[in-house]
C-alpha cells in the first residue's frame, strides 16, 4: 500500500537546530517501521524558503534572500545522511517547479470562488509570518511564542473564505476522530474550530521574497499557502517525467510540532477542500525538546543539547535513540547531555551491546560459532509471541517510544534469562550440553529478534549486527520468534567490535 508520510518543511532562517533533528529522526523511524512491514513508502521533507522570518535574517546578514537561503538549505540537506534520514525527495519551495505548481493551484481555489479582495488589520509577529488573533496576543502587544513586539499591520490583500469550510472540517473531524494524533491535539484542534473558522489573508503586498500571486502581479503568497502546498508540489516533480500524486496522495501522516498545529489541521484541508482534493488520513503533533533543566533551550543557558556534539561523541544512533526513548513521542520533553550519557551507558552499552557481544561470543566459544539447531525455550518464546503485532499496533497510532519500550522490556528478559541459566556454568559440565544448546538458540533468536525491531531506531547498529549474527533479513516478517529454532540454524557468526563502546573517561 501507498504510504506517503512527511516533516514540517524547515524555515532557512539559520542552520539547523535539535527540535529539526528531533522531527526528522522521529519521522524516518515512523518510515523505516512501515518500510519493513511492506508498505510502499514515500517520505518527503525539505526546506521552507519564502516569507518574512527568511528574508529579514537574510537582510540582517548583509544578504539577498536567495544566497542566504541556499547556504542555509544545503545545511539542512546535509544533516540528512549525518542524522541516517533515508527521505525519498527533498523539497526547496525555491524549487521553480513548486513554485509554478503553486501558482496553479492557488489558481484553482481563485477561480473556485474561494478567494476575495480584503483589507486586513491587525498584530502581527514577523518571526511567525503570522497575525495574532486578539486572544493570541501576550502582555504588551508581544508574540506569545518569540516574545517579540508585534507590530500593527494593516493592507489591502487577498483573502481565503476559510470560514466556508467550517461545516466541511466539522464532519472530518466527526468522521476521522484520530484525524489529529494524539488525542490532546485532536481536542486543541476542535477547541480552535469550535471558535469559528474567520477567513484569512492569503496573500502580501509589502512583501517580496515569496510566490507571485498569478491574478494580481503586485502581491505573493503569505508563506503558509505557498509552504504548506509543498506535501502536494513535491510529488508532482520528485521523479522526473513521473506525477506520483495519484499514486502516493493524500499522505497518510504529515509529522509536524505543536506550534503548527492550526495551519495543518485547520488550514490545510481546507486549502486542499477549496481546490478539490482529498485532505490527508492523519496529522501527528509531537511536543517541543526543552533542556534538561526543564527550560526552553538557549545558547546563553548552556542547557542545550547539540545534535552534532552527541553524534561525535556517541554515534548518530545513540542520538536517535535517546530522543525517541527519552522523550513520549507527542508530548514536550527535558532532553540534555548527562541523561543522553546515562542511557548510552546503561541501555545501549550495557543492556543491549552487551547482551549481542556476550550471545556472540558464548557461541563462538562453546559451539565454534555454529548457532546450534535445536528449538528455543518456550518460556523465552511466550514472552515474545506477540511482540511484532503488539509493536506494530502501537506504530499504527505513531506511538514510536510505547514500541520502543515494548521492545526494551525484551532486551531486559533477555539479560535476565542469560542471568538465570548461567549458560558460562552450563558450559562446564558435559552432561548439560542440551541445555546449553537451547539457552544459546534462544539467546541467539532472542537478539535477532529484537534487533529487527529495533532496525528503525539504529539502522547502523541493526545492520552490522545482523550481519553479525549472519540473519541479515530485517523486514518484518523477520520479528517473530521462532519455537521451533532459529530458522538461520547452523549459519556461523563472526565476531564483532562492540556496537557501543564505552567512552573513553569510563576505560581509566
Ligand atoms: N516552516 C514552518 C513549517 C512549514 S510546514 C508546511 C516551520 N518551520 S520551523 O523551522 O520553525 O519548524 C520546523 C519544525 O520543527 C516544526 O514542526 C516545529 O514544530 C519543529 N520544531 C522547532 N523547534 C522545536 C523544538 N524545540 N522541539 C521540537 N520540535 C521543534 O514551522
Amino acid at each position: 500500500m501507498p504510504y506517503f508520510i512527511t516533516t514540517a518543511i524547515a524555515y532557512v532562517n539559520g542552520p539547523p537546530h535539535l527540535g529539526h533533528a528531533y522531527e526528522e529522526i522521529a519521522t524516518d523511524v515512523l518510515a523505516r517501521h512501515m518500510r519493513q512491514r511492506g508498505e510502499d513508502v514515500f517520505f518527503l521533507t525539505g526546506t521552507d524558503e519564502h516569507g518574512e522570518p527568511v528574508a529579514d535574517s537574510a537582510h540582517a546578514q548583509g544578504l539577498e534572500p536567495q544566497a542566504w537561503a541556499d547556504q542555509n538549505a544545503a545545511r539542512f540537506k546535509e544533516l540528512m545522511p549525518t542524522l541516517n534520514i533515508s527521505q525519498d525527495f527533498f523539497i526547496r519551495t525555491t524549487d521553480p517547479e513548486h513554485i509554478a505548481r503553486v501558482q496553479e493551484v492557488m489558481q484553482r481555489i481563485y477561480d473556485n470562488g474561494y478567494v476575495y479582495k480584503g483589507v486586513y488589520e491587525g498584530w502581527y509577529c514577523p518571526r511567525c509570518a503570522d497575525f495574532k488573533t486578539d486572544t493570541d496576543v501576550g502582555e504588551g502587544n508581544t508574540c506569545p511564542i518569540h516574545g517579540i513586539p508585534l507590530t500593527r499591520e494593516s493592507e489591502e490583500n487577498w483573502f481565503f473564505k476559510l470560514s466556508a469550510f467550517q461545516q466541511q472540517i466539522e464532519q472530518l473531524y466527526a468522521e476521522h476522530p484520530d484525524f489529529v494524533m494524539p488525542a490532546r491535539a485532536m481536542n486543541e484542534a476542535q477547541a480552535f474550530l469550535g471558535g469559528g473558522l474567520q477567513d484569512v489573508s492569503l496573500s502580501r503586498s509589502k512583501l517580496k521574497w515569496g510566490v507571485t500571486v498569478p491574478w494580481d502581479q503586485s502581491q505573493v503568497f503569505y508563506v503558509w499557502f505557498d509552504a504548506l502546498l509543498n506535501y502536494y508540489t513535491a510529488l508532482s516533480y520528485a521523479r522526473p517525467g513521473q506525477d506520483l500524486a495519484d499514486h502516493y496522495g493524500p499522505a497518510q501522516l504529515h509529522v509536524i510540532g505543536k506550534d503548527i498545529l492550526k495551519f495543518h489541521t485547520i488550514f490545510w484541508p481546507a486549502m486542499l477542500m477549496a481546490a478539490g482534493i482529498a485532505p490527508p488520513e492523519h496529522v501527528f503533533v509531537h511536543g517541543f525538546l526543552m533542556g534538561e533543566d526543564g527550560r526552553k533551550m538557549s545558547k546563553s543557558l548552556g542547557n542545550g543539547l547539540d545534535p552534532f556534539e552527541v553524534i561525535e561523541q556517541f554515534g548518530t544512533d545513540a542520538l536517535r535513540y535517546y530522543l525517541l526513548r527519552e522523550v513520549q513521542f507527542g508530548q514536550d520533553g527535558n532532553v540534555g547531555i548527562k541523561g543522553c550519557t546515562v542511557r548510552y551507558e546503561s541501555e545501549l552499552a550495557n543492556e543491549y551491546g552487551n547482551l549481542a557481544s556476550r550471545t556472540i561470543a558464548m557461541i563462538d566459544r562453546y559451539r565454534d560459532g555454529v548457532v546450534p539447531a535445536v528449538a528455543t525455550d518456550p518460556a523465552l518464546a511466550d514472552d515474545f509471541s506477540t511482540l511484532p503485532q503488539d509493536v506494530a499496533a502501537l506504530f499504527d497510532r505513531a506511538d514510536s517510544t510505547q514500541a520502543l519500550e515494548l521492545i526494551w522490556q525484551r532486551v531486559r528478559r533477555l539479560n535476565r534469562y542469560a542471568e538465570e541459566r548461567q549458560p558460562w556454568q552450563l558450559a562446564k559440565d558435559p552432561d548439560s550440553a542440551d541445555q546449553l544448546n537451547q539457552v544459546l538458540a534462544s539467546l541467539y533468536e532472542g537478539v535477532r529478534v529484537v534487533s529487527v525491531l529495533l532496525a528503525p531506531y539504529i539502522p547502523a547498529s541493526v545492520e552490522k549486527l545482523l550481519a553479525a549474527l549472519g540473519a541479515p533479513d530485517s523486514t518484518y516478517a523477520a520479528a517473530s520468534f521462532s519455537a521451533a529454532g532459529p530458522l538461520t540454524s547452523g549459519v556461523t557468526v563472526s565476531t564483532l567490535p562492540p556496537l557501543f563502546p564505552k567512552m573513553a573517561s569510563d576505560r581509566t
